[in-house]
């Protein structure tokens, strides 16, 4: 079986690419991860990595000059390890156009929201705040605008009563988990194609995958 080269880039904690990681130790899974990038030396991520076996390489934004230099040495890092498609884990910084479009329709990246609401950060907290009744969490490919791009898959989790930015984060991040190996295996497995600024998926059957939601 051939296996989607990945490159997962993070800052931190990296429960999301725990999961990848996990997806990716099964057989008949049809991604595996070439390498870790983090920009933080302390991300706990790059420890979950190294003992997984992967390579987990640190390019620490506080070391270079300006966005393009950094950005360049991640470039050089992710074509170093044959990187196929881009996976934003938690990545807490901005990318300039020219990277964005270096890895145009071969990114993506998760958030927690039902984009295009609640772009940046604070999403739990501003959703709760406005008193919309549901959040969630996107996967989309990336485009130079931030949190902006083709989505791919959406989660929708109910906003209950007396709901807490903690509690709410807790139950969306769970839904994270179970949607970024999904949305990985449709790509890999060539169930999806971008066409303009949306996802087309290449079967009708499969227009529910679109939506993994704790509602159906
Ligand atoms: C996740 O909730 C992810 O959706 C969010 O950061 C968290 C990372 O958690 N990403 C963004 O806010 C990007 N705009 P993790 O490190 O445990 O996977």
């Amino acid at each position: 079986m051939r296996q989607l080269k990945l490159g997962v880039m993070i800052s931190g904690s990296g429960t999301n690419l725990q999961a990848l990681i996990d997806a990716c130790s099964q057989s008949d899974y049809p991604a595996q991860i070439s390498v870790v990038i983090a920009n933080r030396p302390n991300a706990k991520g790059l420890k979950r990595a190294k003992e997984a076996g992967i390579d987990a390489v640190c390019i620490d934004h506080t070391g270079y000059d300006d966005r393009a230099s950094f950005e360049d040495a991640i470039h050089d890092c992710l074509k170093e390890h044959e990187v196929e498609l881009v996976c934003l884990a938690g990545f807490m910084r901005i990318l300039n156009a020219e990277f964005v479009n270096r890895w145009k329709d071969r990114m993506i990246n998760i958030h927690p929201s039902l984009l295009p609401s609640y772009k940046g950060l604070h999403t739990h907290a501003r959703a709760i705040e406005d008193g919309v009744r549901f959040g969630g969490c996107t996967i989309h490919f990336v485009r130079p605008e931030m949190d902006n791009g083709p989505i791919l898959m959406q989660t929708v989790v109910p906003i209950a009563a007396g709901e807490t930015e903690e509690s709410l984060a807790a139950k969306i991040l769970f839904y994270e988990h179970q949607m970024y190996p999904a949305a990985v295996r449709l790509i890999a497995e060539g169930k999806v194609r971008v066409s303009g600024n949306k996802v087309v998926y290449s079967d009708t059957d499969l227009g529910t995958k679109g939506m993994i939601s704790p509602l159906v």
